[in-house]
């Protein structure tokens, strides 16, 4: 697939300019974008897979703190677009990422890694029809139907 989702988190919001630059360097073109500030149950639902983990409710709270960038990103003629934007991202963890990426760049630790990109094509699908509409990015999933939001 040539298309991933990807979130400024609150706590890099203010770097989204040289985030955005650094995306379009890294070979990445945004196809949708919007800024929302996004409510806690609207977080605690797009990342349920990880409702079970001790991190969870803080991890939620602070993507409430202030409005997030939401984008819809792709790579012209490219395949396995997310798994090679989480290149892009870098480790989970700044203190882990490679100089260079955008973790490592505008993220300060495990709390605040500044920013979000889905980790496969299915969560990629997931996520971008999570915020974004068929209309607003130009995508129409034949897949996506059965697709637990
Ligand atoms: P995860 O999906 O494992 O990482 P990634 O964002 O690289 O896909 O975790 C989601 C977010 O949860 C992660 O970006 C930061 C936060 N998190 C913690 O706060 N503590 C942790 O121990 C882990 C693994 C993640
Ligand atoms: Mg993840």
């Amino acid at each position: 697939m040539n298309t991933t989702f990807s979130l400024i988190k609150p706590s890099a919001m203010n770097h989204c300019e040289e985030i955005l630059m650094a995306i379009k360097t890294g070979g990445f073109s945004i196809l949708a974008m919007k800024s929302q500030h996004l409510t806690l149950s609207q977080v605690k639902k797009f990342y349920k897979e990880h409702a079970e983990r001790s991190f969870f409710e803080p991890m939620c709270e602070r993507l409430t703190l202030g409005p997030v960038l939401l984008m819809a990103l792709y790579e012209h003629n490219g395949t396995d677009t997310p798994l090679r934007f989480r290149a892009l991202l870098g480790a989970t963890n700044p203190k882990d990422a490679a100089p260079g990426t955008l973790r490592q760049l505008f993220g300060v630790d495990l709390d605040f890694n500044a920013i979000h990109g889905s980790d496969s094509d299915i969560s990629a699908i997931r996520e971008l029809s999570f915020f974004f509409s068929g209309i607003e990015t130009g995508l129409l999933f034949n897949d996506s139907r059965g697709l637990e939001l």
